[in-house]
């Protein structure tokens, strides 16, 4: 193992310049050539978003009544978050460190909401099969059963599906504005409905679209209603790290209610450390965090978030009308603004595939399944790129449908095969095996293309390598025909 820690400490400009060296290989967001993960302005804004968070980058959220500074903050960000979703300052809530975060927190209100309320003891949630993935993971870790409601043809959830999934165990219906795979807005009115008629809170999920849909709306896009004035919401997140252009670690969740929130603090008031409260996940919260948030707001203001908003509306505009034009080529659903998926409607055009020969052309791509399609988060900064993303999607296009063996290589075979083969504990298992060795601290990077047993080939008899996912699903597809 090598050492890592210096015998004595190196020069601070050397340190800053190492840093910044280990950033060569990741995608290049300044560009506009990364589609998702990133939300970026430019460098002057960043540096600004930098200092703000230094000045508050030793200071700890975590008791309110230490960092009166921070308490502030946080209540300004909500107040704003309150007034753009036609809450009241009635209303109440906290900031987290991001979506994951929020959607947890949700997920563990609304159970022990429905423990001492209802009496309920197994706890379940209805979500849309298009939920972020934050939901099962708060699910798994609160002990929460997921009931799973279908989608219509245009990607929303199916409202008369969810009314018959309600039980008397359920405690949160769950709405996605948009959701993360299409970019659609669910039927949030047809849910509140439900949720009014059973006494049943419904959350939604506005991590991405929080800090869009209401500039969207105030720059003349017309939306279906979603936030607080549809009655039956009882909370939404939204993170102020995605479209509010905040630095990572900034989301919050707001509730209609004290009666819910109430169920989201946690108190300890027999610990030798000190009597304990706390209203979120994590103990000590960043301060920069706050900070950093609380700042992009002021910097952006409402002018400044329409203008963004508008850039993103027309860049989605015309990518989705240059999409519409590529033969073999479909747009899930009706994206509203800033969030689309696509698919492949040429059996020899493998949609992976094509996602490989994009970032072989050094984009960023998002690839998605159920169905296999890729995936665009796009923001201001796309609209210079939209051309060329254009040109280069249809180039791509063309080379897969020259050579549809390239469905069968790359990251485009392993993803092809993850997607469709049935045995999912399978795949789970799998992913896990290699997800946890890239965290052993001799371990390597992830590579679906090189990682052991993700190659692609059928075990390797010669090598003596163990066969992996791919390895195995091959076997078993082959040993069916
Ligand atoms: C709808 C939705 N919910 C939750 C999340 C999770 O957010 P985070 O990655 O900040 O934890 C995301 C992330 O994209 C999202 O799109």
């Amino acid at each position: 193992m090598n050492p890592t820690l210096p015998k004595t400490g190196r020069p601070r400009d050397e340190i800053l310049h190492e840093l910044e060296s280990f950033g060569t290989g990741d995608p290049d967001y300044r560009a506009g050539r990364a589609w998702s993960l990133v939300y970026w302005r430019d460098s002057d804004y960043h540096e600004f978003l930098g200092e703000a968070w230094n000045r508050y980058s030793s200071a700890n959220g975590l008791n309110p009544g230490a960092f009166k500074s921070l308490k502030r903050m946080e209540r300004d960000v909500l107040r704003v978050a309150s007034e753009l979703f036609h809450g009241t300052d009635d209303f109440c809530g906290v900031m987290t460190s991001g979506g994951t975060e929020s959607c947890l927190l949700a997920a563990k209100t609304y159970r022990d909401w429905g423990r001492a309320e209802r009496g309920i003891r197994k706890p379940e949630m209805i979500i849309p099969e298009s939920a972020h993935v934050a939901w099962d993971k708060g699910a798994e870790y609160f002990g929460l059963r997921i009931r799973r409601a279908r989608l219509r043809d245009d990607w929303t959830v199916d409202p008369e599906h969810v009314r018959r999934l309600v039980n008397r165990n359920t405690v949160m219906i769950l709405a996605g504005a948009p959701e993360y795979p299409h970019g659609s807005i669910d039927p949030v009115r047809e849910l509140s409905e439900i949720a009014v008629n059973r006494g049943i809170p419904l959350h939604v999920d506005a991590c991405v679209g929080g800090f869009i849909l209401p500039f969207l709306e105030k720059a003349g896009v017309s939306l279906p209603d979603w936030d607080f004035r549809v009655p039956g919401v009882t909370s939404i997140s939204a993170d102020v790290h995605k479209y509010g252009f905040a630095a990572k670690g900034a989301s919050l969740i707001l509730y209609r209610e004290m009666r819910h929130f109430r169920h989201q603090i946690f108190v300890q008031q027999d610990w030798p450390g000190g009597v304990f409260a706390s209203p979120a996940l994590l103990g000590t919260r960043p301060g920069g965090a706050y900070a950093a948030a609380w700042a992009a707001i002021q910097a952006h203001g409402e002018e400044g978030y329409v203008q963004n908003a508008e850039r993103v509306r027309d860049a989605t505009a015309r990518l989705l009308a240059g999409i519409r034009e590529i033969p073999g080529l479909e747009i899930l659903g009706n994206p509203l603004a800033s969030i689309f998926s696509y698919r492949s409607t040429d059996p020899a055009v493998g949609i992976f595939a094509v996602g490989d020969r994009m970032e072989a052309r050094g984009w960023h791509i998002d690839r998605i399944q159920r169905p296999d399609a890729l995936h665009a988060m796009v923001t201001p900064g796309h609209d210079k790129v939209v051309d060329a993303y254009l040109k280069d999607l249809a180039e791509c296009v063309g080379e897969v449908r020259a050579n549809p063996a390239l469905a069968a290589t790359g990251q485009a075979a392993t993803y092809g095969l993850i997607s469709k083969i049935p045995l999912r504990g399978l795949v789970r298992k799998q992913v896990l095996d290699m997800f946890a060795e890239t965290y052993r601290l001799s371990g390597g990077e992830i590579d679906l293309t090189t990682a052991p047993g993700m190659d692609g080939a059928v075990g390797d008899g010669e090598t003596g390598k163990k066969p992996g996912l791919v390895d195995r699903a091959l076997a078993w597809y082959l040993s069916r025909k």
